[in-house]
C-alpha cells in the first residue's frame, strides 16, 4: 500500500493544489490531503473551513483508484506522514523559484523521518503563478481569478469578503 501525504496551508485551494493531486494520483493508492494548522499565520479560512472546502472539491478530481482524504495537523509534516505511515510526502513545484525552499525542507523533513522521501512534481506550467496568497489579494481587490480556483472557493471567497462567513 503507497500511502502519501500532500501537506500544505491550502488557504485557499488552487487550481495549482488539484493539479498536483491528479498528477500524483498515478503513483499512490492514497493520498492525505494534510492541511497545516499554523497558529503563526493570519489565514483567510479556518482549518475547518479549508478542509471542508476540499472534501467538497475533490469529488471532481478524476484520480483512477487513488483515494483521497483530508485531514489536518499542528507541528511537524515529518512527524505526521509518520504517524499516517506514509512512504512519502508530495510537493509541488512551480518555478525554480520553489526549488531552494522545497530542497531545504525536503532535507531537513529526510534529516527528521529518513524513511520517508519528498516526491516533487511540476505543476502543469498554466499554474506556474499560481498560489494561495496571489489568488486572496487578486480577488480582495477585485481581480478575476477564474479558471485559477475551483468556483467553490471562489464563492466561499466571494461570502467571506462580503459577510465575513
Ligand atoms: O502550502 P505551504 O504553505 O507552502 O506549505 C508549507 C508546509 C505546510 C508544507 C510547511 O510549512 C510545513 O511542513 N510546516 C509544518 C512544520 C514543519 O514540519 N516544519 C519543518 C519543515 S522542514
Amino acid at each position: 500500500m503507497r500511502r502519501a501525504i500532500f501537506p500544505g496551508s491550502f488557504d485557499p485551494l488552487t487550481n495549482g493544489h488539484l493539479d498536483i493531486i491528479k498528477r500524483s494520483s498515478p503513483l499512490f493508492d492514497e493520498i492525505v490531503i494534510a492541511v497545516l494548522n499554523n497558529a503563526d499565520k493570519n489565514p483567510m479560512f479556518s482549518v475547518e473551513e479549508r478542509c471542508e472546502m476540499i472534501r467538497e472539491v475533490l469529488p471532481l478530481v478524476e484520480t483512477g483508484t487513488c483515494r483521497l482524504m483530508v485531514d489536518s495537523f499542528s507541528g511537524l509534516t515529518a512527524d505526521f506522514a509518520r504517524q499516517m505511515k506514509a512512504t512519502a510526502i508530495v510537493r509541488g513545484i512551480r518555478a525554480v523559484s520553489d526549488y531552494e525552499y522545497e530542497l531545504r525542507m525536503a532535507l531537513m523533513n529526510r534529516r527528521l523521518e529518513p524513511t520517508i522521501e519528498t516526491v516533487f512534481l511540476m505543476a502543469g506550467e498554466e499554474y506556474s503563478y499560481v498560489s494561495s496568497t496571489l489568488m486572496k489579494q487578486v480577488f480582495q481587490l477585485g481581480g478575476r481569478v477564474e479558471g485559477l480556483i475551483p468556483e467553490l472557493v471562489e464563492d466561499r471567497m466571494r461570502r467571506k469578503t462580503e459577510n465575513g462567513v
